[in-house]
C-alpha cells in the first residue's frame, strides 16, 4: 500500500482496541522466564560448544604475533580463531571498524581472537593462554585536542544557514555565546550481545539480539562471505538495545566462524566489561552555542556547532539536528566537525542528535531566559514555530509543543518555582525546578507484514518487526485486532525471524508507527480478500464481533476462513507528500530536584514529561518508554560518562559499577501526560514515536533545576558533585 496523500478515516479510527492501555501480551513469558533470549535458545539435543572472545589490548596500531600453542592444549579446547591468521571479514554499509581478522588494530578491545571449547569457563580458561605481540602506535584520544584538526563530515551533517546569523547576532540586544560538552556515554541495555550459531550445509541459522533483522542478515552475509538466503536469523525477544544492536555485531560473526571451524553449533556472548570498549558508544560532543534576542524575547539569531570524533570511516553525532527546527529566528547557522579519533566506534545511541543536542540548547535557552528576566516557559512559547524556520514555506504535519509546555506547567505546579536561584531551602536540601523542551524528528518507513485468517477464527501476524523491551507485540496485535474486528485473545503474534516479510525495524522511534501501518496495510489486504471470497462487496464490508457484515449478511470469520484459511501480505510506503511537511515530535521535560547543601550530591524528587507526539496506540507501553527515557535522562544528567582513558586510549569504566546508569530507585515520582492528537501525516495509524522523544530536553531540564536550587550553572555533563560543592552556600 502507498501512503500518498494524508490519511482519512479509516478502521483504526473506532479505537476500540488501538489507544487502549492493554497489557503486554508477551509479559507473561517475560516473567515466567519462558521468553527465550538470544544466548537462552537451548536444544537439549544439541551438543554446543562455547567461544569466548579476546579483545585487543592496545588501542592503535597491530598484532606482531599470536601464539595459541599453549592454549590449544588447554582442556576442552575445540578451535581457536585469531585474527591475524584470516583477512578482515568483509564490512557491510552499517559497520565503520571490520568486526574480525586481519593484523591491523583501530580500536582497544577489538575481537582479535575467538577461544571456542566444550564450556564457558575452558574457552574463558584457554583465552588467557593466548600470547599476543603489538607494534603499538600513538593515537588520538582527546576531541578536546583533536577538535582543532577537525573537519566538515562527507556525509549525515550539512552545515546550515538562513538569514544572517553573524549581523543578527552582532546587533542584538540580549546575546549568549556559551561552550557545553556531553561525554561519551554507552547504551548499557540489561542483555549484553549473544548469538549461536547453527550451520546445517551452507546454510546457517543465528539465534541474536538484533534491533533490525535485514540489514543484519544482509551484514552477516556480506562478512561470512555466503548468499543472503543462506543466512537465517532469528531475534524474537531483545533485552534491550538503545541503538548499541541496530547493526551487526562481532557476537554473530564470530559465532557463525566458530561454529563452522568447530563444526557444531557455537555460542557466543560478548561479557558486559567487553561490550564498551568492543561495541559502539555516544560519541562526546563540545557544542558552541550562541543566541540573541531583542529585549521583549524574540529570538533574532540563533547558532550551533558541535565537535565530535569517530574512528576513521565514521560519521559525526549530530547535535546541532534540533536547532534547525525547534526555535524561529532570522538569522540561523548550524555547523557540525569531525575529529578523527582512535576511541572505539561511535554510532546511534536512543536519539542520536538530539539527545546530546538538547543536553546544550535547553541550558542556553534557560540562559537566555534568565538574562532577559523572562520565564523560562514563556520565552520558549514566544519563539515558537509552526513552519520549518529554515524553510518558511514547509509548515510542520503537526506541532503542540506550546501545549506540552503550557498543560505541564500547570500540572507541575510551575507558579510556585521561585525564579530567584537558591531561594528554595528543605532542610538540608536546595530545591529547584527546571524545564526544558523535548523535540525528536518523526521519520517513517517502508515496513511490511503478512496476515493469516484460519479455521479457528485467529488471525496470525508474521513481520521481521523486533521488540526490543518496547511493547511491539502488543501494539501490533491491536492493530490486528482493530482491522478484523476479533479480541486480542484472536491475534497471535510473530516477530523477529527473518522468514518473515521485511519491517521497519526498532530505530529512530519510527517503529511504532511504521510496522503497525505496514500491518494495517497486510490487514486491509486480508479484508479485501475475505470479501471477495464471500461475494461481499468490499465497499461497505464491515469486521466486527469477529464477523464479517455487508448489508444485512454476516459470518463469522472462522467459517469465513474456510479450511485452507485466508492469507495476504503487503508493505507499506510512503509518497512523497510528505516532504512538504517537517514531520517531529513534541514534549515539555519538568522537573525538581534536591542539591544536598552540605555534599553537592543530587536527588529528583518529581518529574514530568508531557508529549504531543501524534496518536499513542497504547498509554500504558507508550508511558513505559517514555518513564524509562526520563530515567535514562537522569543519567546522562547526574552520573553517566564513559571515562576516556587518554594515554591508553579506551575507556576505562567499562562495567555497571564504574558507568552508572539512574534506575527507578532514584527517581520518587514521575508521571506522563499524552495530548490527544492524530497526525494524519504520519501513517494510516496517525501515531508518531515516543521513545525517544522521553529523553530530549530531560537532562537539561534536571540541569536547569540544579541552577535553580543552587544558582550554580554547569555547563559540562554528567552533574557530579564535585562541580557543585566548591559554590554551594556555607552551612548554616
Ligand atoms: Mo535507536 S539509537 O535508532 O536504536
Amino acid at each position: 500500500m502507498r501512503f500518498d496523500t494524508p490519511a482519512t478515516i479509516n478502521p483504526i479510527d473506532q479505537l476500540k482496541v488501538v489507544g487502549k492501555p492493554i497489557e503486554r501480551i508477551d509479559g507473561q513469558l517475560k516473567t515466567t522466564g519462558r521468553a527465550h533470549y538470544a544466548y537462552e535458545w537451548h536444544d537439549p539435543n544439541v551438543a554446543y560448544a562455547y567461544g569466548y572472545v579476546i579483545g585487543s589490548a592496545i588501542a592503535k596500531g597491530r598484532i606482531a604475533s599470536m601464539d595459541i600453542t599453549e592454549a590449544k592444549r588447554a582442556p576442552g579446547v575445540f578451535t581457536i580463531l585469531t585474527a591475524d591468521s584470516m583477512e578482515p571479514v568483509k564490512k557491510g554499509s552499517a559497520n565503520t571498524a571490520s568486526l574480525f581478522g586481519g593484523k591491523e588494530i583501530q580500536h582497544y578491545h577489538q575481537a582479535i581472537g575467538l577461544v571456542v571449547a566444550e564450556t564457558f569457563e575452558q574457552a574463558r580458561a584457554a583465552s588467557y593462554l593466548v600470547k599476543v605481540q603489538y607494534e603499538a602506535e600513538k593515537g588520538a584520544f582527546d576531541l578536546a585536542a583533536a577538535m582543532q584538526d577537525a573537519v566538515k563530515p562527507g556525509r549525515g551533517a550539512p552545515d546550515s544557514a538562513a538569514g544572517d546569523f553573524d549581523h543578527a547576532f552582532a546587533i542584538a540586544a540580549i546575546t549568549l555565546d556559551e561552550t557545553y560538552t556531553t561525554p561519551d556515554q554507552s547504551h548499557s541495555m540489561m542483555e549484553p550481545h549473544a548469538s549461536i550459531a547453527a550451520w546445517n550445509g551452507d546454510e546457517v541459522t543465528v539465534w541474536t539480539s538484533s534491533q533490525m533483522i535485514n540489514p543484519w542478515r544482509r551484514d552477516l552475509a556480506i562478512a561470512l562471505g555466503v548468499d543472503k538466503e543462506k543466512v537465517h536469523l532469528m531475534s524474537p525477544f531483545i533485552g534491550g538495545g538503545f541503538g548499541s544492536k541496530l547493526f551487526l555485531r562481532a557476537d554473530a560473526v564470530l559465532a557463525a566462524l566458530g561454529a563452522k571451524a568447530a563444526g557444531r553449533p557455537v555460542k557466543v556472548a560478548l561479557t558486559r566489561p567487553f561490550l564498551m570498549n568492543n561495541t559502539t558508544h555516544r560519541p562526546a560532543t563540545i557544542q558552541r552555542i550562541r543566541i540573541g534576542a531583542d529585549r521583549d524575547g524574540k529570538i533574532t539569531a540563533i547558532g550551533h556547532e558541535s565537535w565530535s570524533g569517530n574512528l576513521k570511516g565514521g560519521g559525526p553525532e549530530n547535535a546541532v539536528q534540533q536547532t534547525r527546527l525547534l526555535y524561529a529566528g532570522a538569522g540561523r547557522m548550524t555547523r557540525t566537525r569531525l575529529a578523527a579519533l582512535d576511541l572505539p566506534e561511535g554510532n546511534a545511541m536512543r536519539a542520536p542528535g538530539e539527545a546530546p543536542g538538547l543536553m546544550a540548547l535547553e541550558i542556553a535557552m534557560d540562559e537566555m531566559a534568565d538574562r532577559l528576566g523572562l520565564d523560562p516557559v514563556e520565552f520558549r512559547i514566544i519563539n515558537d514555530t509552526q513552519v520549518d524556520p529554515e524553510n518558511p514555506d514547509r509548515p510542520f504535519s503537526h506541532r503542540n509543543l506550546v501545549g506540552c509546555l503550557r498543560t505541564g506547567a500547570e500540572h507541575f505546579g510551575w507558579e510556585t518555582r521561585n525564579s530567584r536561584p537558591g531561594s528554595h531551602r528543605d532542610g538540608q536540601w536546595l530545591v529547584g525546578m527546571g524545564v526544558a523542551s523535548a523535540f525528536r524528528n518523526n521519520m517513517v518507513v517502508a515496513s511490511g507484514a503478512r496476515v493469516m485468517l484460519d479455521r479457528d477464527g485467529v488471525i496470525t501476524v508474521e513481520t521481521d518487526m523486533t521488540d526490543i523491551g518496547t511493547g511491539s507485540y502488543t501494539i501490533i496485535a491491536q492493530t490486528a485486532a482493530e482491522m478484523l474486528g476479533v479480541p486480542m485473545d484472536k491475534v497471535a503474534v510473530q516477530l523477529g525471524d527473518s522468514r518473515f516479510p521485511v519491517s521497519a525495524g526498532s530505530g529512530g522511534q519510527r517503529g511504532a508507527n511504521s510496522s503497525t501501518a505496514g500491518v494495517y496495510a497486510a490487514c486491509a489486504k486480508l479484508r479485501e480478500a475475505i470479501a471477495q471470497k464471500l461475494g461481499f462487496n468490499s465497499a461497505d464490508v464491515t469486521f466486527a464481533d469477529g464477523e464479517v457484515r455487508s448489508g444485512n449478511r454476516r459470518m463469522p470469520l472462522s467459517q469465513a476462513a474456510g479450511q485452507d484459511g485466508i492469507i495476504a501480505e503487503d508493505t507499506i510506503e510512503y509518497g512523497d507528500f510528505q516532504n512538504t511537511h517537517q514531520q517531529s515530535t513534541f514534549g515539555a521535560h519538568f522537573v525538581e530536584v534536591g542539591v544536598d547543601v552540605a555534599t553537592g550530591e543530587t536527588r529528583i524528587r518529581r518529574m514530568l514529561a508531557v508529549c504531543a507526539a501524534g496518536r499513542i496506540l497504547n498509554p500504558l507501553t507508550a508511558r513505559s518508554q517514555v518513564i524509562g527515557a526520563m530515567t535514562m535522562g537522569v543519567g546522562g544528567a547526574l552520573s553517566e560518562e564513559l571515562a576516556v582513558d587518554r594515554t591508553r586510549g579506551f575507556f576505562a569504566n567499562h562495567d555497571l559499577a564504574g558507568y552508572e546508569v539512574a534506575v527507578h530507585a532514584d527517581i520518587p515520582h514521575q508521571e506522563v501526560i499524552f495530548l490527544d492528537e492524530a497526525d494524519p501525516m504520519s501513517s494510516p495509524m496517525k501515531a508518531k514515536g515516543v521513545g525517544e522523544l522521553g529523553l530530549c530536553g530531560v537532562a537539561a531540564a534536571i540541569a536547569n533545576a540544579v541552577h535553580n536550587a543552587t544558582g550554580v550553572r554547569v555547563r559540562n555533563y554528567p552533574l557530579t558533585l564535585d562541580k557543585l560543592i566548591h559554590q554551594l552556600p556555607e552551612l548554616s
